[in-house]
């Protein structure tokens, strides 16, 4: 299991940071953990290490907002969805989120497990609560298998 503890928030967002490194154009992240785990601060994370200049806070009334951003990994678009206030999957659905990143963009979803149906392959991050006041971050999905190596560097770090 790809698990790396983050024991601040700070921590959090350097995680996100490095997860960055390891984003293709076209992937599509599901951040799981309820409120407060540490979703919109991973994103802020990963906002960071992929050149976002702007601030990153959750798209609360739009579902969706886009970054844009330079990289060397090629990622033009930042998409940060929280699909929490989604009436339904097929709101999500609506969404197009897959047509947009299809170019040179990633999403990242907060909320996004109970998306899952709507979307092919992703990595799933799930945050958690340790007893320490701290996060566990767990990594699983379909794009875990092609990136094996470098999320265990990242969960050593
Ligand atoms: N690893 C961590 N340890 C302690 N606090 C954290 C950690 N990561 C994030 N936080 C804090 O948790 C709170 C909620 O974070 P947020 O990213 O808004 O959660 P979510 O988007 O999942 O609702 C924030 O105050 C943030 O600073
Ligand atoms: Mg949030």
């Amino acid at each position: 299991m790809i698990v790396r503890h983050c024991a601040s928030a700070e921590a959090t967002q350097a995680a996100g940071e490095e997860f960055a490194a390891l984003l293709r154009p076209g992937d599509v992240v599901l951040l799981s953990g309820r409120l407060g785990a540490g979703k919109t601060t991973f994103v802020q994370g990963v906002a960071r290490g992929l050149g976002v200049r702007e601030r990153v806070t959750s798209p609360t009334f739009t579902l969706v907002r886009p970054h844009g951003c330079e990289n060397a990994n090629g990622v033009t678009t930042l998409y940060h969805a929280d699909v929490y206030r989604a009436g339904s999957l097929a709101e999500v659905f609506d969404l197009d989120l897959t047509e947009l990143i299809e170019e040179s963009a990633v999403a990242l979803v907060e909320w996004g497990e109970t998306a899952a149906p709507v979307f092919g392959d992703f990595l799933k991050v799930t945050l958690s609560e340790d007893d320490a006041g701290g996060r566990d971050l767990v990594v699983e999905g379909a794009l875990v298998r092609t990136r094996e190596h470098a999320l265990t560097r990242w969960a050593g770090a």
